[in-house]
C-alpha cells in the first residue's frame, strides 16, 4: 500500500512557456507572454507559486527563444539585492529574494515551438518515471486555500489515475477548446469517455472544456512519443491524453474550485489584472472607483 502511494505521489511540474505569444505581439517579441504581469508579478510567477503551494519541490520550465528573461527572474540578482539592502528596502528585498529560493527549476529548451505536446515531451528526462503535473504558463486558477493543481493530485493519488482540469464554457464557446464528455458524479469528477481538441463551431459533443492543468502518469511520455505531428507539425497534447481514456485506469476530467483567468488572451489578461488588483485592500477600493469612472465615461462616449 505505501509502496503504491509512492508510485502517485507527485513531486515536479512542467511549466510549458515557450509558444510565441502571437496574441501579444509586440510585447512578447523580447519577452515570453508568461512574462506579463499581472498587477506587479508576472504571470509565471503566480503559476509556480500554484505548484509549491500544492507541495511541488521541481519545476521544470519549457523555454523558448527569449529564455533568459525567465530564468533570471527565478535566479539571485545580486546587485539588486545589495542595492534594495543599502536602501533599507527591507520588504521589496524580501519580495526579491523569496522569488530565487521559492523552488528548484530546471529550464528546458524547446527549440521550436511544435505544439503542446512537445514542449511536454521536452521535460521527459526531467521528471524521469514517475506521475507529474503540468501547468500551463499563461493559465490562472486563483484559489488562495486550495490551489487548483492540489485539487488535481489528491485526485490522482487516491484514483491512480490522470486527472486534468475541466470547465463547462459558454455555448459558442467550444471550439476554442479541447472538450471531453462523460458523465460527472456528485464530487465534479468525470470518468472521460472521449475528448476532441477544437471541434467545428455546432459539432461540440459538451460544453466540459480542458483547461490549463493537468497531472499524469509516466505512461504519457510513452504516449506523446508515439503522438504523430498534425496540423503545422504540432503534437498535441490531445492525443495523448486520448490514449490514457483508452487505458484501464482510465482519465478523470475534475471540476476545479477556483477562478480561472486565460492570460494568454487580451480580455483574459485585463480581467486578471482587474481581478488580482481587487484582492489587494491597498488599491481595491481605487480600482472599483476608476471602473465606475472609465464605464461612466464610455456610456458618456468619452473614453
Ligand atoms: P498557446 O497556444 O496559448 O500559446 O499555448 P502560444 O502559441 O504562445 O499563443 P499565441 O496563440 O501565439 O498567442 C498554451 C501554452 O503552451 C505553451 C505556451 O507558451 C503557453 O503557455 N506552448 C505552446 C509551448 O511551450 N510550446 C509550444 O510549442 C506551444
Amino acid at each position: 500500500m505505501a509502496r503504491m502511494e509512492n508510485a502517485h505521489k507527485v513531486r515536479k511540474a512542467v511549466i510549458p512557456a515557450a509558444g510565441l505569444g502571437t496574441r501579444f505581439l509586440p510585447a512578447t517579441k523580447a519577452i515570453p507572454k508568461e512574462m506579463l504581469p499581472i498587477v506587479d508579478v508576472p504571470t509565471l510567477q503566480l503559476v509556480v507559486d500554484e505548484a509549491v503551494r500544492a507541495g511541488i519541490t521541481d519545476v521544470v520550465v519549457i523555454n523558448g527563444r527569449n529564455k533568459v528573461a525567465i530564468e533570471d527572474h527565478f535566479d539571485h540578482a545580486y546587485e539588486l539585492e545589495h542595492t534594495l539592502r543599502e536602501r533599507g528596502n527591507t520588504d521589496l528585498l524580501a519580495q526579491v529574494v523569496k522569488v530565487s529560493t521559492m523552488v528548484r527549476m530546471l529550464s528546458v529548451r524547446q527549440k521550436q515551438p511544435l505544439g503542446l505536446g512537445h514542449a511536454v515531451l521536452c521535460a521527459r528526462e526531467a521528471v524521469g518515471d514517475e506521475s507529474f503535473a503540468v501547468l500551463l504558463g499563461d493559465d490562472l486558477i486563483d484559489n488562495d486555500r486550495d490551489p487548483g493543481i492540489a485539487q488535481l493530485i489528491r485526485v490522482h493519488e487516491e484514483l491512480g489515475a490522470g486527472a486534468i482540469a475541466i470547465m463547462e464554457v459558454p455555448a459558442g464557446k467550444e471550439h476554442l477548446y479541447g472538450i471531453v464528455t462523460g458523465d460527472l458524479d456528485p464530487q465534479g469528477r468525470m470518468r472521460i469517455r472521449d475528448m476532441i481538441e477544437k471541434p467545428k463551431p455546432g459539432t461540440a459533443p459538451s460544453r466540459w472544456a480542458v483547461v490549463g492543468r493537468y497531472v499524469l502518469p509516466p505512461s504519457t511520455w510513452r504516449h506523446l512519443e508515439n503522438t504523430k505531428p498534425g496540423a503545422g507539425g504540432e503534437i498535441q497534447l490531445t492525443d495523448a491524453l486520448r490514449e490514457l481514456v483508452k487505458s484501464p485506469e482510465g482519465l478523470y476530467g475534475v471540476v476545479l474550485q477556483g477562478t480561472r483567468h486565460d492570460a494568454g488572451d487580451k480580455l483574459g489578461y485585463l480581467r486578471a489584472n482587474l481581478a488580482y488588483a481587487m484582492k489587494r485592500p491597498e488599491l481595491r477600493d481605487a480600482v472599483v472607483e476608476l471602473c465606475r469612472e472609465m464605464v461612466a465615461g464610455a456610456g458618456a462616449g468619452k473614453a
